[in-house]
């Protein structure tokens, strides 16, 4: 059996949890506001293992185009059995594997979003680099996956290693530390934006938290990292050559961890900026570039 057929097994179960379980209801509350806080009006949404769709919907409240996919008919059709929200999003749930994650068009979306099903996949590097692709420049992907710091993760393994239960992990072949998950979306290209736990850990979680140690207790992380957006810059010809002209690159792109902080930030937003914010990151970045020996072309 596959991590896809246990998850069409369990499907009706799994979604109800939504509706019953305060673990779902942290979920949604932690990863919602995340949608909420990166997806612009208007944008696109990439809901990558939707599952039962419920992270798609909420993203349908802002969002002009969602999509969801998931290699389990099962999941997809209670996606699309439920009610949509009362707005203009174009919405669609779709049958497919990670593997076909390309299909659904890379550089196209505002958020990809992915919640519990990178534990499943084969390579977690290329399935983040995939992942990554799939995002406009200054995109966000949230990914979400089981927290390898934590203590009850680990007694969970040395269960299942014992007695074979809980029977999900049978499936799970990742479950990166915070650090590690951290390291391979930089390696994706992405600027890590922010990192939390959530899922408190039956029995201790709720002490743990409030000894402070939610990271060594809590049984999800969620990381967003943004896809580096371009700087527009105007260069300057050398002295006797042809006239300048606009350049547009994407920093991160070019240098990855390399970069100053100031540029690190500034360069961020694919908005308009004010003139004057421009002229100082153009600033900073000719001083950078001059010590990078790579002339802006
Ligand atoms: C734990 S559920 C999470 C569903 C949803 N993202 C959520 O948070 O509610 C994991 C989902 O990943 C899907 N899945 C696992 N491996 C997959 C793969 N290789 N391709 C597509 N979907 C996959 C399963 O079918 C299942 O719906």
């Amino acid at each position: 059996m596959s991590a896809i057929d246990w998850h069409s097994n369990i499907a009706e179960s799994f979604d109800s949890g939504y509706q019953r379980s305060a673990r779902f209801a942290e979920r949604l509350r932690v990863l919602g506001a995340l949608i909420e806080q990166h997806l612009p009006d208007g944008g696109t949404f990439l809901d990558a293992g939707c599952g039962s769709g419920v992270f798609s919907l909420i993203a349908a409240r802002r969002a002009a185009h969602v999509t969801g996919f998931d290699g389990s008919a099962d999941m997809i059709a209670l996606a699309r059995a439920k009610p949509l929200p009362n707005v203009q999003a174009q919405v669609s749930f779709e049958v497919a594997e990670l593997g076909e994650i390309a299909k659904f068009g890379p550089g196209e979306y505002d958020v990809v979003f992915s919640s519990s099903v990178l534990e499943y996949v084969e390579d977690l590097r290329n399935g983040l680099n995939a992942h990554a692709a799939m995002l406009r420049s200054g995109g966000v992907l949230i990914v979400s996956m089981p927290n390898g710091d934590s203590l009850y993760r680990l007694a969970e393994r040395t269960v299942f290693e014992a007695i074979g239960r809980p029977r999900y992990l049978r499936y799970v072949r990742h479950m990166p530390r915070a650090d590690e998950l951290a390291q391979l979306v930089r390696r994706a290209g992405l600027q890590q934006l922010s990192t939390a736990t959530f899922g408190a850990a039956p029995l201790l979680g709720p002490a743990m938290r409030a000894l402070g140690m939610a990271r060594k207790s809590d049984t999800l992380t969620v990381i967003a990292a943004r896809r580096g957006g371009g700087l527009r810059l105007k260069y300057e010809p050398p002295s006797q050559g042809p006239g300048g002209g606009w350049c547009h690159i994407n920093l991160h792109e070019r240098y990855g961890g390399t970069l100053p902080k100031k540029l690190e930030f500034s360069q961020i937003s694919a908005r308009p900026r004010h003139p004057a914010q421009d002229a100082r990151i153009l600033e900073a970045y000719k001083k950078f570039e001059a010590t990078m020996k790579a002339p802006c072309t």
